[in-house]
């Protein structure tokens, strides 16, 4: 059985996104971590370099995409695509649609001791 992916826990304060390995591994607050795939659903964008909003989603550096990392459901779409940002409201929609079905990827994420342990 191979060894767990590990992170210090200093390394993820409240609020924080870090990489690891194909892993966007986050911290909500509260000792919630996270753990979920690194490429957004809509055009790849790495998630850990993402940012958690206040209900505690991630979203997508690029094009602010949101997830709900407990079930790894883009809930809500992108606000543009490529290097264009603002609205799209029939594209958004479509390609939520498309995230509620094809999720990121979810793993279990729990601090022991001083590290943060993906199982
Ligand atoms: S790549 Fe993530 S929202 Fe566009």
């Amino acid at each position: 059985m191979p060894e767990p992916d590990r992170l210090p826990a200093a390394d993820l304060p409240p609020g924080t996104v870090r990489r690891s390995g194909d892993w966007a591994v986050g911290n909500r607050g509260d000792d919630k971590y996270f753990a979920v795939s690194r490429r957004c659903r809509h055009q790849l964008a790495d998630l850990s370099e993402g940012s958690i909003d206040a209900d505690g989603c991630l979203v997508c550096p690029w094009h602010q995409s949101r997830y709900d990392v407990r079930t790894g459901e883009m809930v809500e779409g992108p606000t543009g695509f490529l290097a264009y940002h603002g609205p799209t409201p029939i594209y958004s929609q479509l390609v939520q649609a498309f995230g509620r079905i094809a999720r990121l990827r979810v793993r279990r994420a729990a601090r022991i001791g001083d590290d943060v342990v993906l199982e």
